[in-house]
């Protein structure tokens, strides 16, 4: 594993919680989202994400991954982030997302992304 490898369990300050499987040598990666929260109507289930990040030597690293919601959701997140090392020695995501939400029409469109911040470790 090397020093940005983000493979493992990670949990962000709304309580959601992300497991990557594992990273390959190209840095691409795959794993599952459990969003803590959700605007859509069905329940929340476990979501599948797909991801690419940096194998930088110097553990500061920079990814991107989509979050499909097709399980319960319309919906499609994508985030992008950095890997930081905080001063307790913690691993910190710092990241960014925007969220896409089904509209029925053209004129709808206006409406239908969402944007925020997440912090994991
Ligand atoms: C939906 O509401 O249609 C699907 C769930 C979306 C969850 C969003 S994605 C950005 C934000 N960060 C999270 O951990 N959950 C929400």
């Amino acid at each position: 594993r090397g020093k940005c490898d983000l493979t493992g369990w990670w949990e962000n300050d709304l309580g959601s919680q992300m497991h990557i499987f594992s990273v390959n040598s190209q840095g691409d990666f795959r794993g599952e989202y459990h969003t803590a929260v959700s605007s859509a109507q069905k329940p929340i289930k476990p979501s599948p994400l797909h991801g690419s990040q940096h194998l930088d030597e110097d553990g500061q690293c920079t990814f991107g991954f989509t979050v499909n919601w097709k399980r319960f959701s319309d919906s499609t997140a994508v985030f992008v982030g950095q890997r930081f090392v905080d001063a307790s020695k913690q691993e910190v995501l710092q990241t960014a997302w925007l969220l896409r939400e089904k509209v029925d029409s053209l004129q709808d469109d206006w409406k239908a992304t969402r944007v925020g911040r997440n912090v994991f470790t």
